[in-house]
């Protein structure tokens, strides 16, 4: 599998110049860029200070793609009230989990939770 920046430039080049001139050579570069894709449901994201901001706007557009969003805040309550937004939204592969990266205890606890429940996790978002 190829997934070097200019692979990808090529592509969107390519797709931006075929959508008007030919229909059926955009679908074919359409189903190649589909091939390509790598993440699924079983990719495991987890976003840091997700329930503001930024890290909200990440968990959204992840989920969005289909990645399995697990949104972490300093407060547990502010981070259900955020993901609810998410489910509201249509967007069901996500969760949460309190974080404070700053806070050893707290960043153990999450490590088990996160192995228990997930075994692990395939994409960091942290500021
Ligand atoms: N906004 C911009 O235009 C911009 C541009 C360039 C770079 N950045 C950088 O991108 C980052 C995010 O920006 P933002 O605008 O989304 O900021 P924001 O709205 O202030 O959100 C910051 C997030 O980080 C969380 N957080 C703070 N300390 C934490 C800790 N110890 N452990 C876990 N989470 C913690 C906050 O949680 P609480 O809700 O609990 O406080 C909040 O969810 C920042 O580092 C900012 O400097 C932002």
């Amino acid at each position: 599998m190829c997934l070097d920046l200019d692979f990808w430039i090529k592509i969107e080049w390519t797709i931006r110049n075929s959508w008007n001139r030919d229909p059926t050579l955009f679908a074919l570069v359409f189903n190649l860029v589909l091939m390509h894709r790598w993440w699924s449901k079983e990719t495991i994201a987890v976003v840091t200070g997700g329930n503001r901001g930024i890290g909200f706007e990440i968990c959204r557009q992840l989920a969005d793609h289909g990645v399995t969003v697990i949104l972490t805040s300093r407060d547990a309550s502010v981070g259900v009230e955020s993901i609810k937004v998410l489910q509201e939204g249509g967007l069901q592969d996500v969760a949460c989990h309190p974080l404070d990266i700053l806070d050893t205890s707290s960043v153990t606890q999450f490590s088990d939770w996160l192995k228990e429940n997930y075994g692990g996790l395939d994409i960091l978002v942290s500021f």
